[in-house]
């Protein structure tokens, strides 16, 4: 846990997408993986890191009482319809003295708790917004609605973010203060015109978005962590 000096970490854990590209029974965060629902995997991996004071989980209003009941330890909050929805509904309930705040998708199941520490340490060096990223590996194409390429942006400026991704409690409700709708929060800070720092990301923190993608979290599932070469020493 952090001391009050510091300041309080808050973290908050989008869980209520109903998980359309995956395609299962359930929403996404309530699906298994290997005995444990992605967003138990979350939880303990955010609680396992060391740096966080409080844990707001944020579900489908219909499942509120049941992870109440589930993770009495957690705050417990209904999203809504769009991920920046949720992650307004799971701001409002955090401490009104929380200086830094992570946010962290239930669906990166797998995530390292040391990237948690990351992403906080940046924080605590004066960043106000942070993110994790990975050098991409495929060579991307903007293309328009017929599928013709546009043009093949420069892969060595690419990142792939992930979460979680960390801001100071001022800039971030800021960034939510408006309506608008992003896919990740450092969007909306960036919409603000203020800086987003980018830390090294961590390839376990890929998120389950297809049955693929769940496929391969499945057999990654207690596994021993993958030694990458240095990137300076990579091509790109
Ligand atoms: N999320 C949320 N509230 C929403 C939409 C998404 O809390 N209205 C959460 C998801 O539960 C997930 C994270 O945001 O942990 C990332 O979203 P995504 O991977 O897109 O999950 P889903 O929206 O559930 O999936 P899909 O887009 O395939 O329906
Ligand atoms: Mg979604």
């Amino acid at each position: 846990m952090t001391d009050d000096v510091q300041g309080r970490i808050v973290a908050l854990i989008p869980a209520a997408g109903q998980g359309t590209r995956l395609g299962l029974d359930r929403p996404k965060a309530f699906v298994e993986l290997d005995g444990q629902t992605l967003l138990n995997r979350s939880i303990d991996a955010v609680r396992a890191s060391g740096v966080v004071d409080q844990v707001v989980v944020i579900v489908p209003p219909e499942l509120v009482d049941d992870v109440r009941a589930r993770f009495p330890e957690v705050s417990v909050v209904a999203g809504g319809a769009e991920r920046s929805d949720s992650v307004r509904a799971g701001l409002a309930a955090a401490d009104p003295d929380t200086e830094l705040v992570l946010v962290h998708d239930a669906a990166r199941a797998l995530t390292p708790p040391a990237l948690f520490a990351r992403v906080v340490e940046a924080l605590r060096g004066g960043a106000g917004a942070v993110v994790p990223g990975l050098p991409v590996t495929d060579t991307l194409k903007r293309v328009d609605d017929t599928g013709v390429v546009i043009d093949t942006p420069n892969r060595a400026e690419l990142r792939a973010v992930q979460t979680p991704q960390g801001f100071t409690a001022e800039l971030l409700r800021r960034a939510h203060a408006s309506a608008a709708d992003a896919t990740d929060d450092a969007g909306l800070v960036e919409a603000l015109g203020e800086p987003v720092v980018v830390v090294p990301g961590e390839a376990r923190a890929f998120k389950i978005t297809t049955p693929f993608d769940l496929r391969l979290a499945e057999l990654l599932c207690g596994t021993p962590d993958v030694v990458e070469p240095d990137p300076e020493e990579q091509p790109s």
